[in-house]
């Protein structure tokens, strides 16, 4: 036998040496739930080892993250009061805007990307304003109630200009409305964030995987579902369509998500497009390994590690990911 592929797996060092895929902790993103109240840090039951935070108390978390090599942060709010317009999402002193200022007090160098939607904020719980349905036609089509896209991109744009004031880094759009890339990316120009980059949630579907995420932010949608503006799972052509649509209104980075139940699209879109791409492997995906780790059906650190290294395998570049605090303690 000439060829013995065997030959270059004999040892670990050999192994690294020959490894096709790397991940460094820079391309990590751990994200962070802020909560009303004072000293709070409580553990999200349907996602053992994360937590929500209150504004004084994310500092602390952010000096941890930095501590563990991980240097962004993408934050969540759930607001004191929802209302149907959002008004949490932009005010001034909201949880979010708040949150950007404890952590740049405790780590100036995190780099904090915002989380841009709705659902945390309106009573309803879904990603844009809603309209109850007049005419019985389009009730009988679509529903008691639509989602009235256009209007939604002002509170959008809004939000994203609110969250850069206060000193976000990075915005990330996870709303799926029709254009609110370029709704945000005027708005932000307008107001002098020419430099802030837009990181667009361009390819998000519709997944069962956001189930422990919603409960832990208390956005899951009071009626109906998200299926009219978050992507149906049999599409990848229609995935290519939503990423190039954004690329054209403007993202600097477009996302996949989630990421291991849509490998194939991160794969495709790694190939069509050269922007960097970013995959968001979703809280349903690290429940799942917990909930199995806790059971001991699972070998959790070999679980994970081999999870994101097929996150990356498929092509994307950045990983927003849950177990990104933990990662270089599993590396040890
Ligand atoms: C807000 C938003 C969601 C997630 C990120 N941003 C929930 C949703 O769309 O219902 C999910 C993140 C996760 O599951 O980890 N729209």
């Amino acid at each position: 036998m000439k060829i013995r592929p065997r030959r270059l797996r004999g040892s670990a060092i050999l192994r690294k040496m020959v490894a096709e895929t790397n991940i460094s902790p820079d391309q990590l993103v751990q994200p962070a739930f802020i909560i009303p109240g004072k000293d709070v840090k409580e553990e999200i039951r349907s996602m053992p080892g994360q937590f929500r935070f209150s504004v004084d108390r994310i500092g602390e978390e952010a000096r941890e993250i930095k501590k563990a090599g991980i240097s962004s942060m993408l934050i969540f709010g759930i607001p004191e009061n929802k209302d149907e317009k959002a008004s949490g999402a932009y005010a001034k002193d909201g949880v979010v805007q708040m949150a950007i200022a404890s952590i740049k007090e405790a780590v100036p160098e995190m780099y904090v990307i915002t989380d841009v939607c709705l659902c945390e904020y309106m009573s309803h719980g879904h990603c844009g304003i809603v309209r109850k349905c007049v005419s019985a036609s389009v009730r009988k089509l679509k529903g008691d109630y639509v989602i009235d896209n256009d209007a939604t991109l002002e509170l959008l744009a809004m939000t994203a200009v609110s969250h850069a004031e206060s000193g976000a880094d990075m915005v990330a759009p996870s709303d799926m409305m029709d254009g609110r890339v370029a709704a945000i990316r005027k708005a932000l120009d307008k107001e002098g964030f020419t430099y802030t980059p837009i990181m667009s949630y361009a390819a998000k579907y519709a997944s069962a995987f956001y189930g422990p995420f919603r409960s832990a932010a208390e956005s899951a949608p009071q009626v109906g579902d998200r299926k009219t503006y978050q992507m149906d799972p049999p599409n990848v052509r229609e995935a290519m369509k939503e990423i190039a649509l954004d690329i054209e209104e403007g993202a600097d980075i477009v996302m996949v998500k989630p990421a291991l139940a849509y490998l194939d699209v991160i794969a495709k879109a790694r190939e069509r497009f050269d922007l960097p791409i970013a995959a968001y492997n979703v809280s349903g995906e690290y429940s799942m390994l917990k909930a199995a780790a806790k059971n001991g059906w699972i070998d959790e650190k070999r679980a994970v590690l081999e999870t994101l290294t097929a996150i990356k395998r498929a092509g994307a570049d950045i990983i927003i990911t849950y177990s990104a605090k933990e990662y270089t303690q599993y590396l040890s």
